[in-house]
């Protein structure tokens, strides 16, 4: 995170831009963007790196790239990892020049991730190595570089199949940087901002600042550290001198104070900067800036206390893709997902289970959303064969440390997970492991607590890996919340992953049907429970929650359905070579609230009636059922109201009261009874079936505070599109989602239709994906077309650098053409 303030002036260089400042005589150039113009050939090609190697064929594109986005899905492509093609040997290539006047200067090439394997080279040199694709690094590349002249980057990655239990993404997935540093500067993380005493009237700001001295002789260097709040008002600023000897770094602490501070919080997301200017002689030979928050946080037996105050986590997990964009890192899709988990109700994050881009961790910084930063879902012991337990022992270490200097300042961090259902849960000596990466995490950062996901009962405490750790994540596990408490008074815990109950976005079996539907790989939104053996519907892990307050809450699986682990189709033993392509063509998850393309199921007003206060009501399901006139179909409501009176047609099925009218749910397993669970969250009725409306009016103390009508659809005539944003910035990587309804005349969504529709995209932005949420699909992601399911497909739109207008147009056969118009500035 390194910007200038001052008046930067632009200089255009042979193939980068470098926007640098002048003052007292010294140039202070910033971090550059080095994401455009890479070349690209997925082949194994001997000495790639090579400097006289004939790249001109080669395509040419942007980072942030994944290729395995870019299809084909194919059934020889495991679809444990999303029916993609994943793997490979691939090449990037990238000329640039650096003026001849930086010859005194420091050159570091910075990536945010690249997936995975990698090798990177310059001019030819091997310069360095990452195993592991979530984690971001970064190499001095001085002594490869000829100032003057063109110089090579060349990036090697072999990622393999079964690398992972979902989809990973390929390529260079994640921003790269060239920087162009001082020899005396602020090196990479070189900060670590904390808020040890916070009170209203004033927070202490701690800031550890590493100064590097890379000349040949000791310096005098002068920091000077100006904390400003969100409108640009410096709140503090404070000077040092230190001598640092030559070739070598050394930390600075200073603590600042900030009268009245605007806290960080839920929601509440005030941040400020402290921007580190470095001098020598009065000299400015760097400046940094690193965005924080002032916050207190606190985990005690009985709960989690943000800013004093009591936060229960309403939380989802999360994998790092973004749907029909695959797991090229894009801030706008990153924002537009944590956003609709807002609207849901969710306040924390876990980023399931690998560090995720930075981009996420801005985003919730930036919304007030709290997060659990998570390493790892392997150790030494193996979950799939080409996983992270292979490179366990030469790269867990620098790969934690290295996360925990990356993510230190982000406010929305509170814990440090070191791992996820670790198989070393199972062993005696599996605390040791624990133990180690505990210490590593205390030893990074003294600020934080850690925890980890375990889903091994009572193993993972008998074999004390819960007593390693500070605060206790259980998987799956609310019939035991108790006995937990009871058998362990002191222990501070919540359900780190919950539920896991799959469904389809505008799929319903009637008659309720409780079995794996193998004929059309959907899943029933009815639900009352599908899922692997350990899921359980969404209404237990409230009910476990509610009887056991000392809980700090849950996170469910998932927030997003995401690519890969199409469960409950495909495979399910993870110690096999996990060949998932039985029930193929299901490549995605079906665990999610919301669907891959960001479309909500049913069940996120589930959770928007357990986690929202603003009146809701949400009926189910659609109100076509042509052919089963007379016929019962089931009908539920979801609301945080006091109860929900039903209309059909306009006449009174009558009120249901929550908490007391309750609604079937199955269970198979988890410590509850086989059979039928009486389900206290969702009010039901059984209504014979007629065309026409179904309405759901919601009460509270009697008076009527919310409503929906869903209305008997007639044929397809036209589409519809509607914008996320009509207004996005020219900035080439910020994105418009368009959802796209198939209508009957009167704008009623046709809810079973699956009409093709084709894009046409003109003007300033071009088609950057499409979607449908449909996990058994094999439509690509990248074609100008896409069926409709259930009604609903979703266009992405990215604007170029050009402001102006965007003209989508979308048809489909018989179908009323719709066109809509979006601006770019
Ligand atoms: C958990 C696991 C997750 C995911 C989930 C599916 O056991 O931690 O990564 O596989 O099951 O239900």
């Amino acid at each position: 995170m390194k910007a200038l303030k001052l008046t930067p002036l632009i200089f255009l260089f042979i193939s980068i831009f470098i926007s640098s400042c002048q003052e007292n005589g010294v140039e202070v150039i910033a971090d550059q963007e080095f994401n455009k113009d890479w070349l690209f050939l997925k082949d194994t090609v001997p000495n790639g790196e090579a400097i006289n190697l004939d790249d001109s064929t080669w395509r040419k594109l942007d980072v942030p790239h994944d290729w395995a986005i870019e299809g084909p899905f194919n059934n020889k492509n495991n679809a444990r990892n999303g029916g993609l093609p994943i793997d490979g040997i691939a090449w990037y290539r990238k000329h640039f020049t650096l003026e001849a006047k930086n010859k005194n200067k420091q050159v570091a090439i910075e990536f945010d991730g690249v997936m995975d394997n990698s090798k990177i080279y310059v001019n030819g040199n091997f310069v360095g190595e990452r195993h592991y694709g979530y984690s971001g690094f970064e190499f001095d590349i001085t002594p490869y570089i000829k100032f003057g002249e063109d110089n090579i980057i060349a990036v090697k990655l072999a990622p393999e199949v079964l690398s992972e239990r979902w989809y990973p993404g390929a390529g260079i997935y994640r921003n790269v940087r060239l920087k162009l540093n001082e020899k005396v500067h602020i090196p990479q993380w070189g900060t670590f901002i904390s808020t040890p005493e916070v009170t209203s009237e004033k927070a202490t700001v701690t800031i550890k600042t590493t100064l590097k001295n890379a000349t040949d002789k000791p310096q005098e260097i002068f920091l000077e550290t100006t904390i400003i709040d969100a409108s640009n008002k410096t709140m503090g600023i404070s000077t040092e001198t230190i001598e640092v000897a030559n070739d070598s770094e050394k930390q600075l602490t200073q603590h600042m104070t900030v009268v009245n501070p605007s806290l960080w919080d839920i929601g509440k997301p005030n941040l400020y900067k402290a921007i580190s200017r470095v001098k020598i002689k009065d000299q400015i030979v760097d400046e940094f800036e690193t965005e924080f928050g002032i916050r207190t946080i606190e985990f005690k037996k009985e709960g989690f206390f943000l800013n004093g105050k009591a936060v229960e986590f309403n939380g989802v997990c999360m994998h790092h893709d973004l749907g029909p964009l695959g797991a090229a890192v894009n801030y706008r899709a990153t924002e537009r997902q944590m956003q609709i988990m807002q609207e849901m109700g969710a306040n924390a994050l876990r980023t399931s289970h690998n560090p995720p881009s930075p981009e996420m961790l801005q985003v919730c910084d930036r919304l007030g959303i709290v997060v659990i930063d998570e390493a790892f879902d392997e150790w030494k012991e193996p979950k799939v064969p080409n996983g992270y337990s292979k490179y366990f022992d030469q790269w867990a270490e620098k790969d934690l440390r290295d996360m925990i200097k990356r993510d230190r300042n982000h406010p929305s961090v509170i814990m440090w997970s070191i791992g996820n259902e670790i198989l070393e849960q199972g062993k005696k000596d599996g605390w040791k492991i624990a133990k180690m990466l505990n210490d590593i995490c205390h030893d990074e950062d003294d600020s934080r607590p850690t925890t980890a996901g375990f889903n091994y009962y009572p193993a993972s405490f008998v074999n004390q890996l819960a007593a390693q750790i500070d605060v206790v994540g259980v998987n799956y596990k609310p019939a035991y919340y108790g006995e937990i408490r009871e058998q362990n008074p002191d222990m501070i815990f919540y359900g780190s992953e919950t539920s896991s109950q799959t469904s389809t976005r505008g799929f319903y079996e009637v008659p309720q049907d409780f079995h794996v539907n193998k004929e059309t790989n959907q899943v029933s939104s009815y639900d009352v429970t599908v899922g692997p053996p350990w899921a359980y519907a969404p209404d237990i892990e409230f009910d476990a929650q509610e009887k056991n307050p000392h809980s700090l809450g849950e996170f469910i699986w998932t927030g997003f359905d995401y690519l890969g682990e199409p469960t409950p189709y495909g495979g399910r033993d993870n110690s096999t070579n996990g060949y998932w392509n039985d029930d193929w063509p299901s490549h995605a998850s079906y665990f999610a609230p919301v669907d891959l393309v960001g479309f909500p199921k049913d069940r996120f007003y589930l959770y928007q009636s357990q986690w929202t206060s603003t009146p809701m009501v949400h009926v189910l399901p659609h109100w076509n059922w042509e052919g089963k006139e007379g016929q019962t179909i089931p009908v539920y409501a979801y609301t945080n109201a006091d109860e929900v009176e039903l209309f059909v047609n306009g006449i009174s099925f009558g009120k249901k009261v929550k908490g007391k009218d309750l609604t079937d749910v199955f269970t198979e397993y988890n410590g509850f009874k086989k059979g039928i669970y009486k389900s206290k969250y969702r009010l039901s009725w059984q209504v014979p079936y007629q065309p026409g409306s179904l309405k759901v009016v919601a009460y509270t103390n009697g008076k009527q505070v919310a409503s929906k009508e869903l209305k008997t659809a007639g044929k397809p005539t036209k589409i519809s599109l509607v914008a996320d944003r009509n207004t996005i910035k020219a900035d080439g990587k910020d994105l418009s989602f368009i959802t796209v309804r198939v209508e009957d005349e009167e704008g009623n969504l046709c809810p079973k239709s699956d009409n093709l529709i084709k894009f046409k995209v003109e003007g300033s932005g071009n088609l950057a994906a499409v979607g449908n949420g449909n996990s058994a699909s094999l439509e690509s992601f990248q074609e100008n077309y896409i069926k409709s399911f259930f009604g609903k497909s979703l266009a992405i739109i990215k604007g170029t650098e050009n402001k102006g207008e965007i003209t989508i147009t979308a048809t489909g056969e018989n179908l009323a053409t719709a066109t809509l118009t979006i601006k770019t500035e």
